[in-house]
């Protein structure tokens, strides 16, 4: 549905976005992961029409998406990062406002408001100031804004920041319904639950480029396996002794301190080798995990600080 070729977005000397391409399929869930700064907001800027690549394409349906043909991105809903609402203003007001700027009118402007409001769980409140509204509610007018076009594909740069559970559970509840309706959608986010819970494809972007790409067992695959698990020992020499067990069954496993950890796809066999070895080495605890993607997001882009 949208594929984007070979993207770059410099801002003087920073080159935002490096190389980008994606393929997004329709009626799919794609998300986008990055650490501050990595350029997922100047990417998305292309993608929607709003920001003109320095190199690269961006089609949707076989059309070209650029900032001065609105054909495309009339089809395309947008929900920025920063909340873009007018808070003297009522929601219904601010819906009107924007479904005039979208050239929405009369009773069908009506009807379309009535529509957005339900979906984002605002009906009750729509008549207060945007001042009043808590956070949360905020974020869900701005995504009842970008959905006053009925788009074909929705793109949300971190539409949950500073959203209670409540309310984010609310958003995701909504965007899964839109998406069983058809609506495929563009996510952007820190939040690695989030992603698992919502999007089937995911690409990481580091320092303006794609890190990863794939679904989720593919972008697990990456790690060394799926499932740890740590053996406490009561010295590193008895770690040593653990550490050399273990690998000579055949098993990935580095030393830690006192503390050995292996990384195996095949839980059970691990724990049959070291039921084994603790036969013999005394362990003082024992623990399993199962990798989630916040390890894949560190292992690829790194545990340093972006800004
Ligand atoms: N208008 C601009 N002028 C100058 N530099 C910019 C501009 N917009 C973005 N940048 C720089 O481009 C890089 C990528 O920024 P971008 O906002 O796309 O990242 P991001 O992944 O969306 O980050 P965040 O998670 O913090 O929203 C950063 O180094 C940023 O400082
Ligand atoms: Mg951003």
């Amino acid at each position: 549905m949208l594929i984007a070729e070979g993207l770059v977005r410099r801002f003087g000397p920073v080159t935002a976005v490096d190389g980008v391409s994606l393929r997004v399929e329709e009626g799919s869930c794609f998300g986008l992961l990055g650490p501050n700064g990595a350029g997922k907001t100047s990417t998305i800027d292309m993608l929607v029409g709003l920001a003109k690549p320095d190199a690269g394409t961006v089609t949707f349906s076989g059309k070209l998406v650029t900032p001065d043909d609105s054909g495309a991105r009339r089809q395309i809903g947008y929900v920025p990062q920063e909340i873009a609402l007018y808070d003297d203003l009522s929601a219904t007001a601010n819906l009107q406002f924007f479904a005039g700027l979208y050239g929405i009118a009369g009773n069908e402007r009506e009807r379309r408001i009535r529509e957005v409001l339900e979906v984002a769980g605002l009906t009750d409140r729509a008549r207060d100031k945007v001042k009043h509204y808590s956070g949360g509610m905020k974020r869900r007018l701005n995504i009842a804004v970008s959905l006053l076009q009925r788009p074909k594909l929705l793109v949300l740069d971190e539409p949950t920041v500073g959203v209670d559970p409540q309310s984010r559970n609310a958003i995701f509840e909504s965007l899964k319904l839109l998406q069983s309706q058809g609506l495929t959608l563009i996510y952007t986010t820190h939040y690695m639950e989030e992603v698992e819970r919502l999007c089937d494809h995911i690409a990481i972007m580091d320092a303006g480029k794609v890190v990863a790409e794939g679904d989720l067992p593919s972008l697990y695959s990456l790690l060394p396996g799926q499932n740890t698990l740590t053996i406490g020992a009561a010295n590193t020499s008895d770690a040593s002794r653990i550490l050399a067990r273990v690998r000579s069954a055949g098993f990935q496993a580095e030393e830690n301190g006192a503390s050995v950890e292996i990384s195996t796809e095949d839980l059970s066999a691990a724990l049959g080798a070291v039921a084994e070895a603790n036969r013999e080495i005394p362990f003082t605890s024992l623990q399993t995990h199962k990798r989630t993607l916040e390890e894949v997001f560190l292992n690829l882009t790194g545990r340093s600080l972006r800004d």
